[in-house]
């Protein structure tokens, strides 16, 4: 029986955060403060996530992203990609700042790995370190390199907007895009940073983007399944292509097949789920993998029917990204 929700929404999506650590410090995830980092959290084992994965493939799981935290941090992905694979992931991606793709890039790809995305939120050096707190620049353009280079298809790069901060770049982003011939996906910046200074303002639209884009070159848009975050399209007139994911401005909760898996062990419905549900528990307390399904398919079951940013009474989830992974 497949997973489906409430509201008739089936469930073939999973991410699995595999670490809430991070190398980078990017302002709109993680705070500014080296402190501010709730440790002590015990992470799954490998053989832990992968006897999830593998009684999720079997309620329909079809696509499985692996992220973060920042994945490439934690020891063994690798092998966890691989078993991925072995259990029968269709579709296996991984979100991953870029930092340690180039030296990573191979043994993913021999793993199984099936694609990825790279978060890249300047093409200025000097910006991209006020973005991230890093001086990494170089090391994320030599993991792009090295992505484009590999079988790993699309290679899609991430750019969260932020009003005063990235947002005039819009522009050098899509002709990136195009000399690279590459998927750009602008993503507007959500509630989940853990400073908490997201405000609306901040927010820079799709529509703003489109419109930009297209001032310059025009845009086709091209097919999406329901269920993809992204608005889609090519360039009339040479390669690459644009993504615009809009969940501010443009909820798509309506077609959401996603669940989120986090490094503690948590099921999450949402990304601004008000709780989550601890499956740790039950795998360490001796349940077997009937009695895990069920308690998934009941959480599912309650799937919540959409983020509610746009709400008067709308208030951020207590965990922030770093910890539910994106
Ligand atoms: N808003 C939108 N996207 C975010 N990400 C992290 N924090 C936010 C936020 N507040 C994105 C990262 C990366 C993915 C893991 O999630 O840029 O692409
Ligand atoms: Fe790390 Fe990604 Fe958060 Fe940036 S957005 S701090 S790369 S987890």
């Amino acid at each position: 029986m497949p997973l489906t929700d409430k509201f008739g929404r089936q469930i073939t999506d999973l991410r699995i955060s595999v670490t809430d650590r991070c190398n980078f410090r990017c302002v709109y995830c993680r705070s500014a403060d080296p402190e501010n980092h709730v440790a002590g959290h015990e992470l799954l084992r490998w053989d832990e996530f992968e006897r999830l994965a593998r009684i999720l493939v079997g309620m329909g799981i079809r696509k499985v992203r692996v992220t973060g935290g920042e994945p490439l941090v934690r020891e063994g992905v690798e092998d966890f990609i691989a078993r991925l694979k072995e259990i029968g992931v269709a579709d296996l991606s991984m979100t991953t700042n870029g930092h340690l793709l180039a030296e990573r890039c191979e043994r993913l790809v021999a793993a199984g790995l099936d694609r990825i995305n790279i978060s890249l939120d300047s093409l200025d050096p000097a910006r991209f370190e006020q973005v991230t707190r890093t001086k990494s620049f170089g090391k994320v353009m030599a993991g792009i390199d090295a992505a484009q280079a590999s079988r790993l298809r699309p290679v899609k790069v991430n750019a969260v907007l932020v009003r005063g901060l990235n947002d005039g770049e819009v522009e050098a982003f899509a002709e990136f895009a195009r000399d690279r011939d590459l998927i750009m996906r602008f993503i507007e910046y959500m509630p989940l940073d853990a400073d908490r200074h997201w405000s609306r303002d901040l927010v820079v639209t799709a529509a703003e983007v489109k419109r930009r884009i297209e001032a310059r070159s025009p845009l086709v848009p091209i097919a999406h399944e329901p269920s993809e975050t992204a608005r889609k399209y090519k360039f009339a007139d040479g390669r690459g292509e644009i993504g615009l994911v809009a969940p501010v401005s443009q909820p798509f909760c309506g077609h959401c097949s996603r669940i989120r898996l986090t490094a503690d062990g948590k099921l999450r419905t949402c990304l601004f789920s008000k709780d989550d549900h601890d499956l740790k528990y039950l795998l360490r307390g001796g349940s077997s993998d009937d009695e895990i399904a069920g308690a998934i398919r009941d959480v599912v079951a309650e799937k919540e029917e959409g983020h509610r940013i746009n709400e008067p009474d709308f208030r951020p989830p207590s965990r922030t990204m770093v910890f539910i992974g994106g």
